[in-house]
């Protein structure tokens, strides 16, 4: 991964001060560890180049990915109770922020008092950034390149308020339940009072449901293939971050609904036998052999009252769509 450089209008990243070793060498281990696995895999994370970004924010005006719409229609309904159960005027922590619309669309109901948006692809939340400056010029707004998957880490130039971490579009999916549990664990740390006057703050955010196959697995294998193209690029972003020779058109997009771990699976195939090469590396990869690319977990009501309590999380409220597609809690710490 390109560590996001850290922009002169952002917060700095305290993380980037704290590692000893070059992220870029970390980012090339941590990927060739996973092409040399003896089921390949790549974290997810890879997936959000620039381009790769604009993809995923194709993907969710495609008619067959259902969870933005619904959960966009799920906060469009429901915005003023949420603002009531949340409270006014917190520090709203966006994590993924991406194009910022969602938190943007709440800013009336939850009138926050600074926004602290948060993304791994830091060049795409600056130019998003820069225009909900221009819309909302009294707002305090701050922007922070990281990857939160290994924990948050956030600086010391947020505001003393009530926190409200804001992680919708059930981006918890992409980790398995534990690790989810260790995250929502360590968001709940974070929203607890630094100071004795800090009321204690909550976190809002939306959850897939579990539901027919066929549905969950044409949202990942769309008709027109834009999730197919999302899903290779991040061959050509691998190329670029360390120096590997894919070839985009000897791969294939996969999407399978694992029903046993209740995960959608996307897939990157070989379309014939071929030999993938980096600088201090090589794999071979019969027809047919894949790379994980992606895991999006699914889950029960029951099932995610379980994990935000069980992350030491209370007072779990949900409000889902009439079809039960997709859920969007508040909970409190
Ligand atoms: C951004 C992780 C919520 O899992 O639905 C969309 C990513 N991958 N289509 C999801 C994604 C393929 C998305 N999340």
């Amino acid at each position: 991964m390109t560590r996001p450089a850290i922009r002169s209008n952002a917060v700095s990243n305290p993380a980037s001060n704290t590692t000893a070793r070059n992220p870029h060498d970390q980012a090339r281990d941590e990927i060739t560890t996973g092409l040399n696995a003896h089921r390949a895999f790549v974290s997810p994370k890879y997936l959000y180049d620039p381009l790769g970004s604009r993809l995923f924010e194709a993907i969710t005006d495609l008619p067959e990915y259902y969870p933005t719409r619904t959960e966009r229609a799920i906060f469009a309904q429901h915005a003023a109770d949420m603002a009531r159960a949340a409270g006014t005027g917190s520090t709203f922590i966006d994590l993924g922020a991406g194009n910022c619309e969602k938190a943007r669309s709440l800013f009336d109901a939850f009138r926050p008092e600074q926004y602290v948006a948060i993304d791994i692809s830091a060049d795409f939340l600056d130019g998003a950034l820069e225009t909900l400056r221009r819309q909302f010029p009294a707002m305090d707004i701050q922007g922070l390149g990281m990857d939160f998957s290994a924990g948050l880490d956030l600086p010391a130039t947020l505001n003393a308020h009530r926190r409200l971490f804001f992680y919708p579009g059930s981006s918890i999916g992409n980790f398995p339940p534990l690790s989810a549990l260790a995250l929502l664990t360590d968001i709940r740390r974070h929203c607890s009072a630094s100071s004795n006057d800090m009321p204690g703050g909550g976190l809002l955010i939306g959850f897939d449901l579990v539901k027919d196959t066929t549905v969950l697995e044409a949202a990942y294998d769309d008709a027109l293939g834009v999730t197919a193209a999302f899903n290779l690029n991040l061959l050509n972003h691998l190329n670029a971050l360390i120096g590997s020779n894919f070839n985009v058109r000897d791969w294939r997009h996969r999407a399978v609904f694992n029903t046993r771990l209740s995960r959608i699976e996307m897939h990157l195939e070989a379309k014939r036998d071929l030999v993938v090469a980096w600088p201090d590396g090589v794999r071979a990869f019969r027809e047919g052999e894949g790379i994980h690319t992606e895991s999006s977990y699914k889950y029960t009501l029951p099932e995610i009252r379980g994990l935000l309590m069980q992350a030491g999380f209370r007072d779990v409220r949900t409000w889902t769509d009439d079809a039960g597609w997709f859920a969007v809690c508040h909970a409190v710490i």
